[in-house]
C-alpha cells in the first residue's frame, strides 16, 4: 500500500510504496532532498515528521537519539511511512536528469597516488552518459548486493572518464580488490550519482572548502567545477592528513592558490614524520579552520571527511557563527 508524502512550504508531493525509504521515493519521483550515507549514520537526511506516522524497520538508526525521536525528527533515509505524511526538510530540489542510474563502467587507468591511495579511472559505455553535480557519490554494487560509496573527483564537465580516489583499509573486500587484483580492462557496475553534497551556484558567499584524508576528492570536484564556471567567490581550500604523503595531490591546490587571486590553500597534519621535514600548519584541521576564520557567519563550508573529523567540525563552525543551512558536508568511513 502507498502513502503520499507532502513536502511543507512547497508544492511537493510524491508517493512513497510500502517498504520503501522516503528519501528513495522522493529520488524516485524526481526530488533530491539532503542525504549523504544512506545507512542511518550521518544524520545528514535528518527532518521533521509535521504530521503522520513513520517507521524504521530496523529500529531507531544511529544517527537519531531517543529525544530526537520523541520531538518529531526523522532520519529519512530509514524511515518508512505508515500513513500519509507531511514532512519538513532543510532543502528540496528539483534533480532533472541528475537521477541515479545503475551502470557497468571498465576500469580505464589506475595510479598510485600514495602508498595507500590509487585514483581509478572509469570509462561508461559509448552510448551512456552519467549527468552528475560535482561532489556526488556513485556505491559500487557487488556480490552479495554489497555497496561500497566513492566521491567522483571529477568535475561534471570533464566526463570522458570518472576519477575516484581509493584507499587501501587492509583486509577490506573492495579496496583490497582495488590494490591486489584489479586491472585495466575490469568491469564494475554501480549505482549513482548519489548524495546532496554539491556546489549550490545560486550564492556569492565565499566558501571554505575542507577535506580529509581522500575526502579530497569531492571538494576536487567541487573546485573543478567552479573554476569552469569562472566563480569569482573567495574559496579557502583546507586539506587534512596525517602525513606529507597523505597529500597526495598536493600540487594541483598549490597550483590553483599560485593561479587564481581568489583561491588560498592551507594543508594541516595531524602527525607530520621527523621526514617530512613540515614547515606547515600541525594539528586538527577544522581547529585551524576555526584560527584562520574565527567569525564564519558570512561563509559557505563545504566539507568532506570521516565522521569524526565533521562531527568536530560541525560544532566547532557553529560556535564559530556558520549558519547550518551554509554547511554541506559528506561524511563518511572509508569503504572497505
Ligand atoms: Fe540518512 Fe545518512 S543518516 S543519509
Amino acid at each position: 500500500m502507498s502513502h503520499q508524502v507532502h513536502i511543507q512550504g512547497s508544492d511537493h508531493a510524491f508517493s512513497v510504496e510500502e517498504g520503501e525509504s522516503i528519501i528513495d521515493a522522493a529520488l524516485r519521483a524526481g526530488l533530491m532532498l539532503p542525504y549523504s550515507c544512506r545507512s542511518g549514520t550521518c544524520g545528514t537526511c535528518m527532518g521533521e515528521v509535521v504530521s503522520g506516522e513513520i517507521t524504521y524497520p530496523d529500529g531507531l538508526p544511529p544517527a537519531i537519539s531517543a529525544d530526537q525521536d520523541a520531538a518529531g525528527q526523522a532520519l529519512f533515509c530509514q524511515a518508512r511511512a505508515a500513513s500519509d505524511l507531511e514532512i519538513r526538510v532543510r532543502e528540496v530540489r528539483e534533480a532533472g536528469d541528475i537521477r541515479p542510474q545503475r551502470l557497468p563502467a571498465r576500469v580505464d587507468g589506475i595510479e598510485t597516488l600514495a602508498p595507500d591511495v590509487r585514483r581509478v579511472f572509469l570509462k561508461l559505455p559509448r552510448d551512456k552518459r552519467l549527468p552528475f553535480l560535482a561532489g556526488q557519490y556513485i556505491d559500487f554494487l557487488l556480490r552479495g548486493g554489497q555497496r561500497r560509496s566513492f566521491s567522483l573527483a571529477n568535475a561534471p564537465h570533464d566526463d570522458e572518464r570518472l576519477e575516484l580516489h581509493i584507499r587501501h583499509l587492509p583486509g577490506g573486500v573492495f579496496s583490497g580488490y582495488v590494490f591486489e587484483e584489479m586491472q585495466e580492462g575490469a568491469l564494475l557496475r554501480f549505482e549513482g550519482p548519489l548524495g546532496n553534497f554539491f556546489l549550490r551556484e545560486d550564492s556569492d558567499r565565499p566558501m571554505i572548502l575542507m577535506g580529509g584524508g581522500t575526502g579530497f576528492g569531492p571538494i576536487k570536484g567541487i573546485v573543478e567545477h567552479a573554476l569552469h564556471l569562472g566563480v569569482a567567490r573567495p574559496m579557502h581550500i583546507y586539506w587534512g592528513a596525517r602525513a606529507v604523503p597523505d597529500l597526495y595531490l598536493d600540487a594541483l591546490p598549490r597550483r590553483w592558490a599560485e593561479t587564481h587571486e581568489g583561491i588560498q590553500y592551507t594543508p594541516v597534519l595531524s602527525e607530520p614524520q621527523p621526514d617530512d621535514d613540515w614547515q606547515g600548519a600541525v594539528g586538527f584541521v577544522h581547529e585551524q579552520v576555526v584560527r584562520e576564520h574565527p567569525d564564519l557567519s558570512g561563509f559557505d563550508v563545504y566539507m568532506s571527511g570521516p565522521p569524526p573529523m565533521i562531527n568536530a567540525a560541525r560544532e566547532a563552525f557553529t560556535e564559530a557563527g556558520l549558519p547550518a543551512d551554509r554547511l554541506y558536508y559528506d561524511s563518511f568511513e572509508a569503504a572497505a
